[in-house]
């Protein structure tokens, strides 16, 4: 069997080890701080007991898993691994670090990747002598459980080596699609308007948040509302990822940042890991009631949703992915209901723009604008799908 290097033992590293390792791989798991080596082992033999408690897997089963991974602080273990996929700090400068010092302990065809969320590729890829053999595997919190792993070749990546990561991890039992090196790739980039829509609009007065949560959900199918679903994820983290999506493409408005998240995030009300957010999470608390109103809900959705749909089909255009990888990206990655792309077509491509139309319309701002490819599909009256 392959083997592969994980470089950080924290959330994500452990959770591609694990992934591995279930698919009969073996693993060198490697952090600088030992502790974190400790909770990582603990906290895979804790997962294990779980599964074998609930049947999904005998104890013989568990046990290989868990002898296939190795602990260590020390990289030189690293020698005859195939695979190396880095999960440490999100900052540029210590990952290039470690990038440099790793490529001189691997083989020559050792293929080396990045799990970061929202650096650029090819300017970790830069850090290597060889950045052919470089591409970014990015998985999806918590990795055991998510489908969805995006795989994005940098632009120094050879033509192989994405083949090559894409074959192994789809032997990982993964769901992988291929996006190109831009922020947020496709997931990050696509969700956008599902927090930044949903905030505005409160921020406009329009709904408060537990009736916008129960718009998406009830109406829309999600499987949480946007408010919910930031306080899952935490105000400071979801904040930041905006922020970061939003500098990266050089300001484009309609990446732009809520201040009313920002302000949650500096108030430390960062949702349930911090018992506040915009819901209370105390024993004690009483949950507010949804405004039921059929139209108001309507209205809340159909504005969410146009915002999506525009983002989905402007990453087609832009060719960041292809309709089907988009698709399946935003229903396995983020759980929503339906491909978006799928759900114009559904709600039609004239209403699609129409909607965008009358939004900026009303506001004349860019964040508002439809896609050219939606108004060039609405001419020559076509459809995603057909
Ligand atoms: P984490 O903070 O849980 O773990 C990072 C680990 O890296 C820590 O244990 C730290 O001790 C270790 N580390 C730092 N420098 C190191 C070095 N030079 N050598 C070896 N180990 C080192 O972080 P998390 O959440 O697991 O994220 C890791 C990466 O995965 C980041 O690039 C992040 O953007 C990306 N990511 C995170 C997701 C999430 O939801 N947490 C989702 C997808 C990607």
């Amino acid at each position: 069997m392959p083997k592969l290097s994980v470089i950080g033992a924290g959330t994500m590293g452990t959770g591609i080890a694990q992934v591995a390792a279930t698919a009969g791989w073996d693993v060198v798991i490697n952090d600088t701080n030992n502790e974190i080596l400790e909770k990582s082992s603990a906290s895979l033999v804790k997962v294990m007991n779980r599964l074998v408690e609930k049947e999904k897997i005998d104890q013989e089963t568990a046990d290989k898993i868990l002898g296939r991974i190795d602990f260590t602080d020390d990289q030189q273990y690293f020698e005859n691994s195939d695979l190396v996929i880095e999960a440490i700090v999100e900052n540029i400068e210590i990952k290039r670090k470690v990038f440099s010092a790793v490529e001189k302990i691997v083989r020559e065809d050792t293929i080396i990747a990045s799990n970061t969320s929202s650096l650029s590729l090819a300017s970790i890829g830069a850090s290597l002598e060889n950045p052919s053999r470089f591409v970014g595997i990015h998985f999806f919190n918590p990795a055991p459980l998510m489908p969805l792993v995006e795989i994005i070749p940098a632009v120094q990546t050879a033509e192989e080596t994405t083949r090559q990561a894409k074959e192994w991890v789809d032997s990982w039992k993964k769901l992988t699609v291929l996006a190109k090196d831009t922020p947020g790739f496709i997931v990050n980039r696509v969700a956008r308007p599902f927090y930044g829509e949903s905030l505005r609009m409160y921020e406009e007065g329009i709904a408060d948040f537990a009736t916008i949560d129960w718009a998406m959900k009830e109406l829309g199918g999600f499987r949480m509302g946007p408010f919910e679903l930031m306080d899952f994820i935490g105000n400071d983290i979801n904040y930041t990822v905006t922020e970061t999506v939003f500098q990266s493409f050089f300001y484009d408005p309609r990446y732009r940042p809520s201040f009313t998240q920002k302000r949650m995030s500096e108030a430390g009300f960062l949702g349930r890991k911090s018992g506040r957010g915009y819901y209370d999470y105390a024993e004690d608390a009483t949950k507010p009631e949804p405004i039921k109103d059929e139209k108001l809900g309507k209205e809340i959705l159909d504005r969410v949703l146009v915002m999506l749909i525009n983002e989905a089909a402007d990453a087609l255009f832009l060719n960041i992915a292809s309709r089907e990888d988009i698709d399946t990206a935003m229903t396995k990655g983020v759980n929503y209901p339906k491909g978006l792309l799928k759900w114009a077509d559904e709600k039609g491509i004239d209403w699609c723009v129409e909607r965008l139309d009358a939004l900026y319309e009303e506001y004349h701002e860019d964040r508002y604008r439809c896609s050219p490819l939606l108004r060039r599909m609405k001419t020559k009256k076509q459809s995603f799908y057909s």
